[in-house]
Formats: C-alpha cells, structure tokens, sequence
C-alpha cells in the first residue's frame, strides 16, 4: 500500500517528542526538573525538532520546568543535522489562562511553539464540556486566535479525533486555520482507529478542510490496541508531515507512538516513505535507557528497536545464517541504533584513558573530570567482580551512577544474611541529611524485604512497594542486575489530578539501581526512589530536605 514511492525528493517529517507532556502523564513516570532538562538535553542531541517540554498551568513546578527547557535547552546546537535548535511547545487547553501561561513558559527559546486543545468528538461534548458543536468551534477559534496574538508558531489539536464526526472536523479545522493556526494534529486520544481508518481521516481532512494546503498536518495516535505506530504510519503516508511521538512509547495507559519505532520504520524502508527526519538514530538507544532510567519504567525484552532482545539471535539456525551474513536475519545494523558491535570492552587492567575513550564513543563526552572519577572507581570495583565489563555494563554504570535524583539519604553499606533455614536478616547503614551514619536492622521474608524494612526504620518514611523489576543487563552468570522499582507513599498526601482528562492518579516514585549484586541493587532502587519522593516533597514546600 505503498502511496508515495514515486516521489524523488524526500519531505521532511517533523518529529515532535511529547515524553516530557503526554508520556509524564503515565502513572508513576513523575519527573524533577534536573530530570527534565537532562532529557531535555538528550532529545536536542538526539535531533527532536519540536520538545513538547510540559502543561504549564498544570502546576507551578510544570511552569518552572517548560521555562528552564525553554531557556537552557532551547538555544542548544550540538549535534543537530536540522542546523535549528529545537523548538519548544507548552500545552494549553483553549482558555485564555492556559495560552498565557503556556506562552510565558516557552517564550525563552529561540523556537517556540503554543499547542492548544478542544475535544471534538460528540462523547466529549456532551459528557466533559457539555457544549455544543457551535459553541465548540466558537471556543477553539477564539483560543486559536489568542495564542497567534501572542506566538506565530500555534498547534491546535481537536481532542479525541478519532471518534468525531469528520465532516465536523473539517468545519472546525477549516476555521482555526482562518483564525491562525500553523500546525493541525490529528489526536487518536482513546487509540481506537485501525490503520486504514487512521490513514483516511488524514487523506480526508486534507482533501476536505478549507486551507489545508497552509498547515502542517500531524498525528498523535495512542496504543490502546497495540495499533499506534501502524496509524501513525499510515498518517505519514497519507499527507501527515509531522508526528507526535514519545520515548520507549510511554504514555498514559498502553502509551503513545514510540519515536524509535516510527523513526526506523522511515529509516529502514526507504522505498516506502517520501519523508526522512533528521534524528540522529545512534541516539537512540542512549535516550531509551536515559528515559526509562528517570521514569522508572522498564522496557519490556522484546520491544522493538530498544529492548534488550531487539538485537539477540537465540536460535541457532539464526546464529548459524547471522555469522554467514548478517543480513539473513537483521534489517537494521545495532550500531544505527547505537548499540555497540562490540561486546568485550574493558577488563581490569583497561585504564582510566581507554575507559574516557569508550565512554566518549558511546556518546558521554560531556562528563566532567569528577564524574569520570566517580564512574572510573565503579567501573574498577565491577571489574573486579566481572571478567568482561561490556558497553552495555558501562550505560548500567552511567545510569546508576548520574541518572540519580539528589542524594537526600545516602546507602553507606548493606549486610544480609539469608538462606533456605534462616529468617533473612538485614544491617543498613545509612548517611543522614546531617551527615551522621545510622545503622539499623530487620528481619524480613526475603533479603529485598529485610533491607527495606532496616531502611524505613532509619528513614521513618511508611510507604507501599507496587513495582519491583529486576532485569540482567547482559548474558552470563556475572552479569550486572538492574532493578526498577515504584513506591506510593502513605501519609494522606493523597493523588495528583491529571489536568487534559481530570482523572486522579495516586503519587508514584520509581527508583532504579545496578550492580553485580541484585541485592545492593535493590538498596540502591529503594535509596533512589525515597529519595526522589522526598526531594519532591521538599519542591512542594511539605518538607525542608
Ligand atoms: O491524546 C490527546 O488527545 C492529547 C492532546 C492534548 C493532543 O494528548
Ligand atoms: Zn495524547
């Protein structure tokens, strides 16, 4: 169903990174500024063109964040093939208030954008805002023509597309283009729309809305059933020149489209798309684990592109076709992806020159002279207990190490004792605020729960456990074990309000941690996610950390 093979000269398809606006929205993926702008950071080095860096009216801390990206992030220039800095978007529902506020948040950055939104569908309108399609149309025009008073670049998007009448969208569309607007999303909200469905209501609205030829149409599909990067697609071959997409797809509920999904289908088959973006795919995997590191959310094995399996041929025939060719059995080099062909890096001897060296190839040259210390003494201590200390080992080091919230309570040593005829017994030593050791133990069903029992009796901080993850970082018995872990707390602080749909989600924490050990990467998981909770709680003024 190839539309477009004809076409010689490749379009443009914008890329329009909402991991930090939509995918922040999933449950427990809460991020802290110095965790947005360092995202913020990788999706510039990574070639994004348009941030979607957050909801500013959300809160104040959402404010402060879309302004320091916009500020910090804006301007930067490293490693982008677009030649533009990235542009930076705020969300606004269609209200004066929200406009306002989302354009004091992005104004800094030398690109910005406005992105406005009003639901469209009938089950909208009747039940959420209860107004009509008239009244409908009169609101988004209205906030349309407001945010293009104050900002030339304005994205409107009719909320829940996928379930509105399209004549009435091109209604609606046709007069927010009259009112201003410069790009037009196509939002699959609920993710309901097949493929073929999705595709034609982009062909349609383009061939149907008044002016279209003078927006960039784009679309914003959700996964509800496992369908939105086929829709997206699909979009992208029927006239949409920009997606909206997220990293490892996160996003509330099934998520949204993944970026490194959409970006390698247009990368790998050439043929079948008359558009290439300008995203640097061997910063992909890089942005992954950087993403799913602060949010907490692991990626599953087999997720396509980033999971750790992506690239592994277990079956022997594979091997046996991998090592004669290995285009019998990969469409994409790992290295595109930035995954390293190389397994054994570094060993014991390797020194602090060839570790700067390979930490640079993998794309940290940003590190300064104390951090590579830091990570050069981790890396020394894991060699001793690892034969071979692998790239992947090396970004397990990296993310433990400085994807880390502010140390507020620090893991000085763990001591457990465990075995099949004995009640695990766990002795935690901890660094306070104030700077004094405080050892304390437990018993506990297992090990992970006698080191987190000793920990809350120093910390004092009661809280429930609802994720634990613990995954190998690479084969062997060796191997580096990383945990992921989700934490509510329980002191009535009670849920957060998601602004877009007014559903409540309780606060969630995630923590991660590595080490050779699974056990002291469980403390560590735990030292991170407390300490996120507190750090945060401290930025809500509730307490001083
Ligand atoms: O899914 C959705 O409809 C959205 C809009 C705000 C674009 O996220
Ligand atoms: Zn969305």
């Amino acid at each position: 169903m190839n539309t477009e093979t004809d076409s010689p000269v490749k379009q443009k398809l914008i890329v329009l990174d909402t991991t930090l606006r939509d995918g922040e929205q999933s449950p427990g993926a809460t991020l802290d500024i110095q965790e947005k702008l360092e995202i913020a950071r990788q999706l510039s080095r990574l070639g994004v063109d348009v941030c979607e860096a957050g909801f500013p009216i959300a809160s104040p801390g959402d404010f402060e964040a879309v302004r320091r990206i916009a500020e910090e992030v804006g301007p930067l220039m490293e490693g982008r093939k677009s030649g533009q800095p990235m542009a930076i978007a705020g969300l606004a529902r269609a209200k004066e208030a929200d406009i306002d506020r989302a354009f004091e948040a992005v104004k800094a950055a030398p690109l910005h954008r406005i992105h406005t939104f009003l639901a469209t569908s009938d089950i909208h309108l009747k039940y959420k805002l209860k107004i009509d399609r008239e009244e409908c149309i009169e609101q988004a025009v209205k906030a349309v023509r407001y945010a293009r008073s104050l900002c030339d670049n304005v994205e409107f998007s009719p909320e829940d597309a996928g379930r509105s009448d399209p004549e009435f969208l091109t209604v609606i569309l046709g007069e927010v283009i009259k009112a201003g607007a410069t790009t037009l999303n196509i939002p699959d909200t609920v993710g309901y729309t097949t493929p073929e469905e999705f595709g034609g209501l982009i062909k349609y609205l383009i061939e149907k809305t008044p002016g279209s030829d003078k927006v960039v149409w784009s679309t914003h599909c959700h996964n509800d059933l496992g369908l939105a990067t086929a829709n997206t697609l699909a979009g992208v071959l029927n006239g949409a020149r920009q997606v909206e997409v997220t990293l490892n797809g996160i996003g509330e509920r099934a998520g949204n489209t993944s970026l490194e999904e959409v970006v390698m289908a247009v990368h790998t088959r050439p043929q079948n798309f008359a558009v290439e973006t300008d995203i640097d795919t061997t910063q992909i995997i890089r942005t992954s684990r950087m993403v799913s590191a602060y949010t907490g959310m692991a990626v599953q094995p087999n997720k396509a592109i980033v999971g750790a399996n992506a690239f592994a041929h277990e079956a022997g025939i594979h091997q046996d076709g991998m090592l004669k060719h290995h285009s019998t059995y990969e469409i994409m080099r790992p290295e595109t992806v930035g995954l390293s062909a190389s397994s054994l890096v570094l060993g014991k001897h390797s020194g602090r020159h060839a570790f700067r060296s390979r930490l640079v190839e993998l794309g940290y040259n940003s590190l300064s002279e104390e951090d590579l210390n830091k990570a050069f003494d981790r890396f020394k201590r894991i060699a001793d207990k690892k034969k071979a200390v692998t790239d992947a080992d090396l970004e397990a080091i990296i993310t433990d190490e400085f994807y880390q919230p502010k140390e507020i309570w620090k893991l000085h040593d763990v001591h457990v004792s465990c075995g099949d005829k004995i009640k695990a017994t766990a002795t935690v030593t901890l660094t306070a605020p104030n700077g004094t050791e405080i050892t304390d133990a437990a018993h506990g069903t297992g090990p992970v729960d006698a080191i987190y029992k000793a920990i809350n009796r120093i910390v004092n901080e009661s809280n429930t456990l609802t994720e634990f993850v613990v995954q190998a970082v690479t084969e062997g018995i060796d191997a580096m074990g990383e945990v992921t872990i989700r934490i509510q707390p329980q002191n009535g602080e009670g849920f957060i309000t998601n602004p877009q749909t007014g559903t409540q989600m309780a606060r969630t924490y995630s923590g991660h941690g590595a080490s050779t050990d699974i056990i002291v990467a469980s403390a560590r998981a735990y030292m991170s996610a407390l300490n996120k909770m507190l750090s945060e709680r401290a930025e809500r003024g509730v307490i001083n950390a």
